[in-house]
């Protein structure tokens, strides 16, 4: 089977150099060795994510980590401010896990407002705030710290941030901004394969899961913390994907993150330009757009199945819109979405060569 390049919103391209460091011999995880490996990559990884919290590296994709925060932090109950696929899944993560939601909602392709989040403060009682920092289905960017402004006010009520598909592409300033628990997957900006999440959590965080029971055992944060003082975990860890994750955090420092996040916004100011000059416009709200993804109103009408296999006839694995999203659009009569992912080690040449071959297909079923 040939090698199609990925321009879908994760799992991503990953550098020869992190797949290589995936295929050396194991080591035993409680072992020196290990603990060298588990410190060098949260040391850079803290570099990453901007703060000198702990952080934790779990065997798990991120929606692991999503129920953590929930499981370890929220006494009763918890506010979920939602855009989106992603910030829907959280709330049903918090119902799952028995815990009171309430919710600030805004239609899809809209960005979730302070404002909104202040007066739902008010009612008070909250134990924490979920925001997605980029909503991957609708390639909005939520104004996160704004929003960290409104919940500074309210000392009892612990931030929590998805940065799923931000992380490694866009700042995610962890300890400027107060975030609590802020997590990520591996395979969107940071450029990883599937297979393991992360997290920064704070001392608050910490402090408040210990007055927490039904905190479970595989993603008890206690736990976690605990073998985190040793260089370890508290059960066998994926050892190839934390020795991928270190040389791939090693190549973010060495490019700098500043570096990265210029690099990102470059992406997708190419990929919105591209788009409004073919005709088409951007699903995200104006002033929230996002840099990793962009998601697009097909307003030309495209077959968005037969777009996706002739591009995968030319070796191009792109994204034909998100169906949840779609369903809705075409349930309310609107135009449905496409989306480009611009995440992780890409290219502005990578990128013009995926447009260059879109603009062909185009031509061909003669839509632009
Ligand atoms: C914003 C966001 N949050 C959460 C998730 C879930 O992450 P995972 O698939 O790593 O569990 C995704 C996955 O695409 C996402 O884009």
């Amino acid at each position: 089977m040939g090698h199609s390049r990925l321009f879908i919103p994760g799992p991503v391209e990953v550098s020869p150099d992190v797949l290589d460091a995936m295929s050396v011999p194991m080591i035993g995880h409680r072992t020196s060795d290990f603990s060298d490996l588990f410190n060098s990559a949260v040391g850079k990884l803290g570099k990453v994510m901007m703060t000198d919290c702990v952080c934790l590296i779990s065997a798990s994709s991120g929606s692991g980590f999503m129920e953590a925060a929930i499981r370890n932090c929220v006494r009763d109950k918890v506010l979920n401010t939602i855009c989106g696929a992603f910030s829907s899944k959280w709330h049903d993560i918090a119902a799952r896990c028995g815990k009171e939601t309430g919710k600030v909602e805004v239609d899809w392709g809209m960005a979730v407002k302070p404002d909104m989040v202040r007066k739902k403060l008010e009612d008070g009682g909250y134990d924490a705030v979920c925001v997605t920092h980029n909503e991957t289905t609708t390639g909005v960017s939520n104004p996160v710290e704004d929003i960290s402004k409104v919940i500074a006010r309210y000392p009892d009520t612990l931030l929590f941030v998805d940065a799923v598909s931000s992380l490694g592409g866009m700042k995610v300033d962890t300890d400027r901004l107060g975030i609590d628990f802020c997590l990520s997957s591996s395979q969107k900006a940071l450029g990883l394969p599937p297979g393991i999440s992360v997290a920064a959590v704070s001392d608050d965080a910490f402090d408040r899961a210990e007055g927490i029971e039904g905190r479970g055992y595989y993603f008890d944060i206690l736990e976690l913390k605990k073998m985190h003082a040793k260089g370890m975990t508290p059960y066998t860890p994926s050892i190839s994907h934390i020795k991928a994750l270190d040389v791939q955090l090693g190549r973010i420092l060495s490019e700098g993150i500043e570096n990265r996040f210029f690099r990102h916004a470059r992406l997708a100011d190419i990929s919105r330009k591209w788009a409004i000059g073919k005709g088409f416009e951007i699903f995200a709200e104006k002033g929230y757009e996002s840099d990793t993804v962009t998601c697009i109103t097909n307003t030309l009408g495209v077959d968005l199945k037969k777009m996706q296999s002739m591009m995968a006839e030319r070796g191009y694995g792109m994204d034909a819109g998100y169906r949840k999203l779609n369903d809705k659009l075409v349930a309310e009569g609107k135009p449905t979405t496409f989306r480009i992912a611009h995440m992780g080690d890409m290219t502005a040449d990578d990128l013009r060569d995926f447009l260059d071959a879109l603009d062909e297909v185009l031509a061909k079923m003669e839509v632009a």
